[in-house]
């Protein structure tokens, strides 16, 4: 990983609007791959990519469709939810492969889930988020 880029947020929107700035440096076919705890704020996070998109859509954690897309942006995203997928099988079965090739952002909360995930990609970005108090948060972005 090169030197990780770290931001310290005091809210929820705070932690949009550095999503939002991030979302910059994407491009069509970027995965990000969060991990952190539930209540973290990687729905938020995704919540500031969108928005960097133009996506006016609500974003909402897919916790039980494991995937949401949305295609209102400029960029699409995907938006994957792995809380209930525990091995490579089961996520190859969600379809989430075929999602590479739609030149769009894939977001990927509890990729954690699947520790073999990202080197079975390419152009991958880790986004951690820490609860470092009830409304502060460590956010640490590498590539
Ligand atoms: N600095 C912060 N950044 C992100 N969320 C925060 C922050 N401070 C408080 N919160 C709250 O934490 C929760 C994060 O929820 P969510 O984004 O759904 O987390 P996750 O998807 O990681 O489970 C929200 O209730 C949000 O209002
Ligand atoms: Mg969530």
């Amino acid at each position: 990983m090169n030197t990780p880029e770290v931001y310290e947020t005091g809210s929820a929107e705070e932690t949009i609007a550095a999503a939002e700035r991030f979302a910059a440096s994407l491009k069509a076919g970027d995965t990000v791959l969060y991990t952190g705890e539930m209540g973290a704020g990687k729905t938020h996070f995704t919540k500031g990519i969108a928005r960097h998109f133009g996506i006016t859509e609500g974003v909402a954690s897919p916790t039980f469709a494991i995937v949401n897309e949305y295609t209102g942006g400029t960029l699409d995203v995907f938006h994957f939810d792995l809380f209930r997928i525990s091995t490579f099988d089961d996520l190859y079965a969600t379809g989430f492969f075929d999602y590479l090739d739609r030149g769009g952002i894939i977001c990927v909360e509890w990729s954690e889930n699947v520790p073999t995930l990202a080197e079975n990609l390419e152009n991958v970005w880790r986004v951690d988020i820490a609860k470092t108090g009830e409304n502060s948060r460590r956010i640490t972005i590498g590539k």
